[in-house]
């Protein structure tokens, strides 16, 4: 099943290797916070999020992941935690979000934060959320509040997290909040999150000019399920343009030229990237049956939530993103596999690295990796399931962490600065 995706030979990487972990304030800190997920799931959409424990737990967890050898740390802002009603901020919650920051340095790792992954205060979804464009000005506020109260707690930052995911998800295929089916919101939104991206920049880069300023984007390696069929293919390219191709062009040169549409110029977009975030995990077939994982290879590995393992995904997206965004830094900054399998996961994290080293060494400006995630949490339509992302799992009842047999074998990977195949299961 693996033969053929995992390394053959050493791989060593550079001394100064950013290796991360990632995650989300939602999906990790869980819990009863006006936003509209916790409205999701009292609907029955999708499950409840008890959380891992991460909210009070960040201290022990830091000094966990840094025993790794990690040195970076991903992790986000509930907004409704930070201004639970229209302009009343919680000043309580933005300390401990200070502390949170102070406690990774403690531990010796630079903390990455990111300001927006997917969740919105009940209140700001019920004014219409980001369709609403005299909202905007909402958002900004609220970033322009943390940007002030974590610089220079902070000096990394992401304005977003996977936005085209976003909009595809909630505006195109129902699948998040508000859960729409509706094309012209789509493109709106397309528009929306560049907007916001360049906006964001600006408001970080004016509190601290070292701020450094990046966005993360999902990179979707889509495939016609027929090859054959000109209609699928044309589907899949259009889509692809939309998706990757629109987006990166956007942010290289500040006009979004959306198929078929008139071109747009963003105000503030052009230039506002310090460093690319790019989240991997699979490819997607789009055709006649639908949407589906997608692998060209007959029995490849398939984790706990039916996708297939296509690392070549992974390689692909960072040289195109390094062709569209010349001299800009890339980062992994989300990649790993939901399973309960050890060896699974650590086949996977393996096959994946040796793709971004075969970017690297094609020329791909990739100066780190971060994996998904720390400890099991919340994943967002599964609940706590089989979809274990975590090197570390939790006990529902104490909270307490245990590590699993992959964080012992990426422990050994970023100490020696070597993947050896003859360690892999
Ligand atoms: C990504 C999301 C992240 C997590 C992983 C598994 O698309 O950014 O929140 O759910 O998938």
């Amino acid at each position: 099943m693996w033969e053929g995706l995992l390394p053959s030979q050493p791989i060593r990487f550079p001394a100064d290797f950013a290796w991360g972990v990632a995650s989300s304030a939602f999906q990790a800190e869980g819990g009863d916070v006006p936003n509209d997920w916790v409205e999701w799931a009292r609907r029955g959409e999708v499950p409840p999020n008890p959380g891992n424990g991460f909210w009070e737990r960040a201290e022990e967890d830091f000094r966990r992941v840094a025993g790794l050898g990690v040195r970076h740390y991903r992790l986000s802002v509930e907004w409704s935690r930070v201004e639970p009603e229209r302009g009343r901020f919680d000043e309580a919650a933005l300390d401990r979000y200070r502390a949170i920051c102070d406690a990774a340095a403690a531990a010796g790792l630079v903390p990455w934060v990111n300001l927006f992954h997917f969740t919105h205060p009940c209140w700001f979804a019920a004014r219409g959320g980001f369709l609403e464009p005299a909202n905007h000005g909402d958002f900004l506020r609220y970033a322009e509040r943390v940007g002030r109260a974590l610089s220079p707690h902070a000096r990394h930052w992401h304005s977003q997290n996977e936005s085209m995911i976003y909009v595809f998800g909630a505006y195109l295929v129902a699948e998040m909040p508000p859960g729409l089916r509706d094309g012209e919101a789509a493109v709106a939104m397309t528009r929306t999150v560049l907007e916001l991206h360049a906006r964001t920049y600006g408001i970080l880069k004016a509190i601290d000019a070292r701020n450094r300023v990046a966005t993360i984007e999902v990179y979707m390696d889509w495939h016609p399920e027929d090859p054959a069929d000109a209609g699928n293919v044309r589907a899949v390219e259009h889509l692809d343009r939309w998706y990757n191709g629109a987006y990166l062009d956007a942010l290289a040169t500040g006009v979004l030229a959306l198929p078929g549409r008139e071109p747009v110029e963003i105000q503030g977009l052009a230039g506002a990237l310090d460093a690319y975030g790019l989240n991997y995990y699979n490819a997607t077939r789009i055709g006649p049956s639908g949407v589906a994982s997608w692998s060209e290879r007959a029995g490849a590995p398939v984790d706990a939530m039916g996708r297939l393992v296509h690392p070549a995904g992974l390689e692909r997206g960072l040289l195109r993103v390094a062709r569209a965004l010349p001299g800009t830094p890339i980062l992994v900054t989300e990649n790993g596999c939901p399973t309960t399998d050890e060896d699974f996961r650590i086949r996977y994290l393996a096959a994946h690295l040796a793709a971004l080293e075969r970017a690297r060494r094609a020329g791909a400006p990739v100066e780190g990796w971060f994996h998904w995630t720390a400890v099991d949490n919340y994943e967002w339509r599964h609940g706590f399931s089989d979809a274990r992302f975590g090197l570390f799992g939790f006990d529902p009842r104490t909270l307490e962490r245990t590590p699993k047999k992959s964080a012992h074998w990426l422990q050994s990977v970023i100490s020696r600065g070597i993947l050896d195949p003859a360690d892999l299961p």
